[in-house]
C-alpha cells in the first residue's frame, strides 16, 4: 500500500557550483563510492541559481571565491528561493577564515567544508545533508497535505451549516461533531467520534463503520451500549455487492433504509457485524462516498422510534456521511504521510517494522486512560489527548532516519561513539516537527525529544527529571521500553514476561515515573493483548 521510503530515497542529486572544473571532477570522484549520489557540475556563478531551481538538488556544494558573483550572495539567493527550501546548502571553500565561516552560517549554510577533506569524511557529511534534505521534504509534504485537507473539511462544514440551517438544534449538534472532526487526525479516534455522534443524533442503539479495503469492507468501529470502540482485527469482512446490506450499499453507492425488517430476513443477508443485533427492527445504511468513490458504509440499527429512522434523520445523516468522507480521506492522507515518516525510520531496520510504533501507540493509550482517570482530565480533553498521544507515539523514533545504518543494524552492543550518535535521534526527531502548524506537532515534538529522559534525571538528551518531563514523553518511555524488551532486535532476543515486569518494579522512580510503572504492572493483561493485536504480520501491511 505504502511506497517504501527506501525506493523514494534511492538517489539524490548534488549540485557542485565551482569555477574550477577540477574541483567538480574531484567531488565527482570522491562521491563515486556512494552509488546513490548523482553529481551535477555548474562552473558559472551566473547560471548557478537557475540550475539549482531546475534541479532542486538535495545538496548544493557552493564555492565562495568565484568570478562575477560572490559565493556568499549565492548562498543567500538559494535560501530566499522557496523551491529550494528542502535543499541543504554546504559551503565548500579553501578559506579557513573564521569570519567567513560565521558569515556562511549566518546566511543559511548548513555546513562549511574546507576543500577537500578525506573521502570517507566528505562522503559521510554529504550523505548526512542529503538525509536532512529528505527529512525536510517529508515534513513539508505532510504540512501541505494537512493544510489542504483541513481547508476542504472547513468548506464542507460551512456548506452543511448553510443548507440545513432550519433545523437549528440538530444542526448545531452536527456542526459541533463536525468541527471536532477537524481537529482529529487519528483514524480510529475519528471513526469512534463519528459513530458516537451519528448514533446519539439519530437515537440508534447500535451501529458500525465499515471501511473499504480493495473489494472488501472491514468493520472498523462499532457502537453498542452507548459507546463506540475499535473492532477486533479478526472481525469478519463483507464483500462488495454480494447480497448483503453493507455490500450492496457499498456497490450501489445508495443508502438503504428499512423501517420494519421482515422476520424472514436472514442474518447472512444483513451480514453487518458480529457485535450488531442479528435481527434489528430497523436500520439505515449510508454510503460514505466522495463523488462516485465509496470509502465505506455507515450503518445504524434500531432507532428508538417504533417506526424506524425518520426521513429527516436520513437526510441529515447523509450530509453527515459526506462530512465523514472528507474527514476520512484526510485522516487517510495524514496516516499515509505519518507512515511514510515512520517508514523512513523503520524500514531500514529489518528487525523493526511499523509494528513497534503501533504497539507503542497502543500501550501508551492504555497507560494514558488509566492515568487520566486519577488526574481529573475531562472526557472531551481525553479524546483530543488520546489522538495527539497516538500520533506522537507513532512518531517517537522518527529521528532515527538520521542514524547511520551501521549503528541501527549492528548485531551487537554499541560502543560509546555509536551510542552518542544514536542518542541524537531524540533531538533530530524533535527538529523534524518544527514549523508544522497543528496541535499535533507539539506533542510529537515533545515525545520525540523527551522519550529517553529518565525520572531520576539520568536520561538524555537534556537530563530532565520528574515532572519536568512532559507526561506524554513519560508515558511513551514506559511503552517504548516495554515493547523493546519484549521484542527481538538486531542486538537482543525478546525477554520473557517476568524479566520485563522485574525491570518495571525495580526501575519505578529511577528510569520511570513510578505512577506509570505501577499502571503498567496493574494492567499487564490488557497491555499484552494490545501487543498481540499489533503483531508484526498485521502491521507490516500498514
Ligand atoms: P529500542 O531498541 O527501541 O529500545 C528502546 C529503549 O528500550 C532503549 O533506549 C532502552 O531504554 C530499552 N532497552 C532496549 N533493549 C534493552 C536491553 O536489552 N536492556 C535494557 N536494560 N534496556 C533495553 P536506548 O538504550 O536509549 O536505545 C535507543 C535505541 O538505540 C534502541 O531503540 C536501539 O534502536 C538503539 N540501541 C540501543 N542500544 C543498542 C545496542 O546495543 N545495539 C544496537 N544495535 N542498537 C542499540
Ligand atoms: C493512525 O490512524 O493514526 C495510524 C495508526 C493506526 O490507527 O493504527
Ligand atoms: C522541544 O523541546 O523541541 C519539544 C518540547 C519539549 O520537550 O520541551
Ligand atoms: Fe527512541
Ligand atoms: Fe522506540
Amino acid at each position: 500500500m505504502e511506497t517504501p521510503a527506501s525506493a523514494e530515497a534511492d538517489h539524490y542529486d548534488v549540485l557542485v557550483v565551482d569555477d574550477q572544473p577540477m574541483i567538480i571532477e574531484a567531488v565527482r570522484r570522491s562521491l563515486v563510492v556512494d552509488s546513490k549520489a548523482r553529481i551535477h557540475g555548474c562552473s558559472s556563478a551566473l547560471d548557478a541559481l537557475d540550475r539549482a531551481i531546475e534541479l532542486r538538488p538535495a545538496v548544493i556544494l557552493q564555492d565562495l571565491t568565484m568570478p562575477d558573483v560572490n559565493g556568499l550572495d549565492l548562498v543567500s539567493s538559494y535560501r530566499l528561493e522557496p523551491s529550494l527550501a528542502d535543499s541543504s546548502i554546504v559551503v565548500l571553500s579553501a578559506t579557513q577564515d573564521p569570519q567567513v565561516k560565521a558569515d556562511s552560517f549566518a546566511r543559511g549554510a548548513a555546513d562549511y567544508i574546507e576543500k577537500l577533506p578525506p573521502v570517507t569524511e566528505f562522503v559521510a557529511r554529504v550523505q548526512h545533508h542529503a538525509q536532512a534534505s529528505r527529512a525536510s521534504a517529508t515534513r513539508n509534504a505532510l504540512m501541505r497535505a494537512l493544510d489542504e485537507a483541513n481547508q476542504r473539511l472547513r468548506e464542507v462544514n460551512e456548506n452543511l451549516v448553510v443548507e440545513i440551517g432550519a433545523q437549528r438544534q440538530k444542526v448545531e449538534m452536527l456542526a459541533a461533531v463536525g468541527s471536532n472532526l477537524a481537529s482529529i487526525q487519528d483514524l480510529e479516534v475519528l471513526l469512534g467520534t463519528i459513530l458516537d455522534g451519528a448514533a446519539k443524533f439519530s437515537g440508534a442503539t447500535a451501529g458500525a463503520v465499515f471501511i473499504a479495503e480493495g473489494d472488501e469492507l472491514k468493520p472498523s468501529t462499532v457502537y453498542s451500549a452507548g459507546a463506540s470502540r475499535v473492532s477486533k482485527s479478526s472481525a469478519k469482512r463483507v464483500r462488495f455487492g454480494e447480497g448483503t446490506v453493507v455490500g450492496e450499499v457499498a456497490a450501489s453507492g445508495s443508502a438503504l433504509r428499512v423501517d420494519h425488517v421482515a422476520p424472514s430476513t436472514s442474518q447472512r443477508q444483513l451480514a453487518m457485524d458480529e457485535t450488531l443485533p442479528a435481527h434489528p427492527q430497523s436500520f439505515l445504511a449510508l454510503p460514505i462516498a466522495l463523488g462516485s468513490k465509496v470509502l465505506g458504509v455507515l450503518v445504524l440499527c434500531d432507532a428508538n422510534d417504533d417506526d424506524g429512522f425518520s426521513t429527516e434523520d436520513e437526510r441529515l445523516l447523509r450530509h453527515f456521511a459526506g462530512l465523514v468522507a472528507v474527514a476520512l480521506q484526510r485522516a487517510q492522507a495524514a496516516r499515509s504521510l505519518m507512515f511514510r515518516m515512520v517508514a523512513m525510520a523503520t524500514l531500514r531496520d529489518p528487525t523493526e517494522t511499523s509494528g513497534h510504533v503501533l504497539r507503542v501507540a497502543g500501550v501508551s493509550e492504555i497507560l494514558y486512560s488509566a492515568w487520566a482517570k486519577t488526574h481529573s482530565i475531562s472526557t472531551t480533553a481525553r479524546v483530543g489527548d488520546r489522538d495527539r498521544l497516538r500520533f506522537a507515539a507513532i512518531l517517537h523514533d522518527v529521528g532515527k532516519v538520521d542514524t547511520p545504518d551501521a549503528i541501527l543494524k549492528k548485531p551487537g552492543k554499541l560502543d560509546d561513539t555509536e551510542r552518542s550518535r544514536m542518542q541524537l535521534h531524540a533531538e533530530i526527531g524533535a527538529g523534524l516537527f518544527s514549523g508544522i502548524q497543528s496541535d499535533l506537532d507539539e506533542a510529537a515534538s515533545e515525545v520525540a525529544h523527551s522519550h529517553h529522559e529518565r525520572w531520576d534525571g539520568s536520561g538524555y538528551p537534556r537530563g530532565l527529571r520528574g515532572k519536568e518531563i512532559p507526561i506524554f514523553a513519560r508515558i511513551v518511555a514506559v511503552a517504548d521500553v516495554y515493547d523493546a524488551l519484549g521484542s527481538r532486535r538486531a542486538y537482543k532476543e525478546p525477554w520473557p514476561r517476568d524479566r520485563i515486569e522485574k525491570v518495571f518494579r525495580e526501575e519505578a522512580g529511577k528510569h520511570f515515573d513510578p505512577e506509570l510503572a505501577a499502571i503498567l504492572l496493574d494492567n499487564i493483561e490488557e497491555v499484552e493483548s494490545v501487543r498481540d493485536a499489533y503483531n508484526e504480520s498485521d502491521s507490516a501491511s500498514n
